[in-house]
């Protein structure tokens, strides 16, 4: 890969990290006073990361680093800035993992490239992969949280502290054969992680 390319590949991580950086940063003050809003201000505060070691990166290949604009509406289809107006918790964490799976296809992309071509910058690979690990770690604490909401309202709705459990040796009937529980765990596969399949460095 020429070092062009390489500087403008470059450059679009950079607007996605600080479009992230901009994201997060909305999100902690609408989810302040929340453990939420706390994880999106260290998500901010590592993306910014990202921001800084991407940038140092570019300018060391003799490029600037450069803002393309707004990255995160095609990724998601939508209007970044609705998003900002967005207060559903589980909405904003869906779009989330919709933007952080883009990040780490695309890293991975790269990385695979870089090596494919034998690239020497053996520390531009390593922030890459570090970057990458940042986005996965991300992207498993929003499943991790959707998924507890959804348990958390299904034992709500079906578990009440006015339900009465049956004695031990009642037999239970359910209307489909199951008990509710297993329509709990249909319901996390819905947010089951969609592997990166290419992972080979
Ligand atoms: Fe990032
Ligand atoms: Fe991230």
């Amino acid at each position: 890969m020429d070092t062009d390319t390489l500087i403008s590949k470059l450059n679009w991580f950079y607007s996605l990290e600080l479009n992230q950086v901009d994201l997060y940063n909305a999100q902690s003050k609408i989810f302040k006073g929340r453990y939420s809003g706390l994880v999106f201000e260290r998500c901010a505060y590592i993306e910014q990361n990202h921001v800084d070691n991407i940038g140092e990166k570019i300018k060391a290949l003799g490029g600037k680093p450069t803002v393309l604009g707004d990255i995160i509406s095609p990724i998601i289809g939508k209007v970044a800035g609705e998003l900002i107006a967005m207060t559903g918790i589980e909405d904003t964490l869906a779009i989330n993992i919709m933007i952080e799976q883009k990040a780490m296809k695309d890293y991975n992309d790269l990385i695979e490239k870089l090596y494919q071509d034998k690239y020497g910058d053996k520390e531009l690979i390593k922030i890459l992969q570090h970057n990458f690990v940042d986005e996965h770690l991300h992207t498993e604490w929003f499943r991790t949280k959707i998924i507890a909401i959804k348990q958390y309202e299904f034992t709500a709705k079906h578990f009440s502290a006015s339900t009465k459990m049956p004695h031990k040796n009642q037999i239970t009937e359910y209307p489909h054969g199951n008990p509710p529980i297993l329509t709990t765990l249909k319901r996390a596969k819905i947010v089951k992680p969609r592997q990166i399949k290419s992972v080979k460095w």
